[in-house]
């Protein structure tokens, strides 16, 4: 078990071994994290659906992202701790991305910060935060915070037009000074043309298997959750499904009377009853 580091990204790369990284809103997600001995731990804004409820990722606030930070730094150790900045906190100006950035390292621990898109804008906010000291880490292809721009959550890269904007993005970004890109799904063959150019890590969620290393969101690969996932997700475990057993037979026992059980009450010294009743 390692700490890892920036670098450390890179030496991977190079050694041709795989990265691991996983999404982690709070204390108990980002241990599983560590047990796993992942690479990269993300408190993804995916966590303004996964755990504070909302139908997308555009309504988190900073303070909301800098909470779900603060307690998955509690329990990351070994893993570089990505957090990704908001919706609305970045776009504005670079001197509000460099700003925000640098919260989420002072106030919440983060090693490094998440923004999405590849466009003019994106890149210019990612080179700011690079020059104010924090690693950025850059993400192109479905950028759900714009999901409704881009028709939707639905892969991008896919015609001649859109491969050409991600290949753009990707590789402004590196220019840029990121230190590692997710690619989130866009064709496999795209990222493998990609992988020839691409000198930093690529981190692929639904972008194939010739990505540098790959990230899902927690509670997508343990089944915490309503309905069917995207396509690029492989469930591992039904953790909604064990949740919901385990209050329900809580629920029922309680309402048998048969749980508490006499082990789980305290007792009394017979005299201190006595004199408490007297
Ligand atoms: O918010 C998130 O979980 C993400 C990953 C899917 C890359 O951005
Ligand atoms: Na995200």
């Amino acid at each position: 078990r390692r700490r890892r580091t920036i670098p450390f990204l890179q030496e991977a790369k190079s050694a041709g071994r795989k990265l691991v990284m996983v999404t982690a809103y709070d204390y108990p997600s980002a241990r599983a994290a560590e047990a796993a001995d992942v690479d990269m731990v993300l408190v993804g804004d995916s966590g303004a659906m996964t755990v504070l409820g909302h139908d997308s990722t555009v309504s988190v606030t900073t303070e909301e992202m800098l909470t779900l930070t603060k307690a998955a730094r509690r329990g990351t150790r070994n893993a570089i701790l990505v957090a990704d900045l908001p919706f609305g906190s970045y776009e504005v100006s670079d001197e509000q991305a460099a700003a925000t950035a640098v919260r989420f390292v002072k106030e919440a621990g983060a090693d490094a910060v998440k923004l999405e898109g590849g466009g003019r804008i994106s890149v210019s906010r990612a080179r700011a935060i690079v020059g104010a000291g924090v690693p950025v880490v850059g993400h192109v292809g479905l950028t759900p915070q714009t999901a409704v721009a881009l028709g939707g959550y639905r892969a991008q890269g896919r015609t001649v037009e859109s491969a050409l904007a991600v290949a753009r993005g990707a590789l402004d970004l590196q220019a840029a000074g990121c230190v590692a890109i997710v690619f989130e799904a866009v064709p496999s063959v795209l990222t493998d043309d990609l992988m020839s150019v691409m000198r930093i890590p690529v981190i692929g969620i639904g972008a194939g298997a010739g990505a540098d290393g790959q990230v899902l969101v927690f509670h997508d690969l343990l089944g915490i959750r309503e309905g069917v996932g995207a396509k690029f997700v492989r469930r591992y475990a039904d953790l909604q499904d064990e949740m919901n057993a385990g209050v329900a037979a809580y629920a029922d026992e309680v309402r048998r009377g048969v749980f508490p059980g006499p082990e789980h009450g305290y007792g009394m010294d017979a005299d201190e009853f006595a004199l408490y009743r007297a």
